[in-house]
């Protein structure tokens, strides 16, 4: 009879604390729901403006809130506006990221925001709210594609228009490709229907991460020395620009009316 009485008393403590342990947890998810991080970016944008735009400009001007760019051809939901909100104003080229103005008002003009989104060029994770999650900067088992960084970004290019024209809109595409001709790349590896046939197909070489691309470029041998692969020496700088190539070489679905006609 105590003991059953001391039982029932530890099983009721038990369940008091497991209770406030619950309580704790949805108190924290409630917590963390309400302040999501795009909100501080949202702030900090109307604190910013002042500085840049007529002050006459309110907050009725801005759009708060999750903006986004539906693209349902493309089968993407870009909401990177969301804290990109300056992007499509005139005005913020000089205002800090994630703020700024897009640069390069000619390649906005001839790919529209409205139409081509952000990811189709920057990768990343279109659908995402916040900065790690949206850039991709989290473990690989999550999302294949971090945005591209700077110096690799005109492989984007490659995925829609033909690399072999790109030497003045994308020099350094066009750079790559050339590199991969030169040095006999294609003798071994088959892009397409095109190529040799004793090393790796690389139709889709962009599904790996730019840091193992890179060794395997650079340091062929290191993890086999019997190795076929060659190693041509290259200085980084070089690997780098045959890089962009390499990463431009995508399967990822992109449809037809984004392609130029070449690349149809
Ligand atoms: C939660 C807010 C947030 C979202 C969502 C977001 N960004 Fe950013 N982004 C930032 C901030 C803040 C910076 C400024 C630099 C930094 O802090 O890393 C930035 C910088 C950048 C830069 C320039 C610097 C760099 O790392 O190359 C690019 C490009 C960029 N973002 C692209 C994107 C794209 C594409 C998306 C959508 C897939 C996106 N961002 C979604 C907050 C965001
Ligand atoms: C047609 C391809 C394309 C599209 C679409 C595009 N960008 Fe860009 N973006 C670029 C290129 C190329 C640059 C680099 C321009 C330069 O070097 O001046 C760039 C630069 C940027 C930068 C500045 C990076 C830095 O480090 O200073 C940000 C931020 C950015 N883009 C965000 C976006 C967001 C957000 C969207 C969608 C609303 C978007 N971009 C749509 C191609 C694109
Ligand atoms: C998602 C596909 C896509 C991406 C990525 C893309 N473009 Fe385009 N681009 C197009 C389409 C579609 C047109 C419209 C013209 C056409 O249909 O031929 C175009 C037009 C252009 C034009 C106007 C002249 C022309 O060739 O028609 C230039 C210049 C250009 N793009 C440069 C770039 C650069 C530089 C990049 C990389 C930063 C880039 N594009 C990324 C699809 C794309
Ligand atoms: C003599 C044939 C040969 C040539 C030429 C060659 N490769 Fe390779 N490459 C290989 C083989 C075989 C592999 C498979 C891995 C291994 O055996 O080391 C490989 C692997 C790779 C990989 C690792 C990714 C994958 O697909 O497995 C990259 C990246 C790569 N090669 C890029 C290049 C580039 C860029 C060039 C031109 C500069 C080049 N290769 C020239 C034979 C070749």
């Amino acid at each position: 009879m105590k003991y059953e009485k001391k039982f029932a008393a530890r099983e009721t403590f038990r369940i008091l604390i497991l209770g406030l342990i619950f309580l704790v947890l949805v108190g924290a998810v409630i917590w963390k729901e309400s302040r999501p991080e795009y909100k501080s970016y949202q702030q900090g944008f109307i604190e910013i403006l002042p500085d840049y735009m007529d002050p006459s400009l309110g907050l009725r001007d801005v759009s708060l809130g999750v903006q986004q760019i539906y693209l349902p051809r493309a089968d993407r939901v870009d909401r990177c506006q969301t804290c990109h909100l300056g992007i499509a104003w005139k005005g913020l080229e000089t205002a800090p990221l994630p703020y700024q103005t897009h640069p390069d008002p000619t390649l906005t003009w001839v790919h529209p925001i409205e139409r081509f989104g952000c990811t189709l060029c920057h990768e990343g994770q279109g659908y995402a709210l916040t900065k790690a999650e949206a850039h991709g900067l989290v473990p690989r088992q999550y999302w294949s594609k971090p945005i591209l960084p700077k110096e690799y970004l005109q492989a984007s290019c490659g995925k829609c228009h033909n690399p072999d024209l790109m030497e003045n809109d994308a020099p350094k595409l066009f750079a790559g490709r050339r590199l991969y001709l030169e040095k006999g790349c294609i003798d071994c590896h088959k892009i397409g229907q095109i190529g040799g046939t004793i090393a790796p197909d690389q139709s889709n070489l962009a599904r790996f991460s730019i840091r193992y691309l890179l060794e395997s470029v650079l340091h062929p041998k290191a993890n086999d020395p019997d190795s076929v692969m060659p190693d041509l020496g290259f200085t980084e700088e070089r690997a780098k620009t045959l890089l962009v190539y390499l990463l431009s070489l995508d399967e990822t679905y992109i449809p037809h009316e984004y392609k130029t006609v070449l690349q149809q």
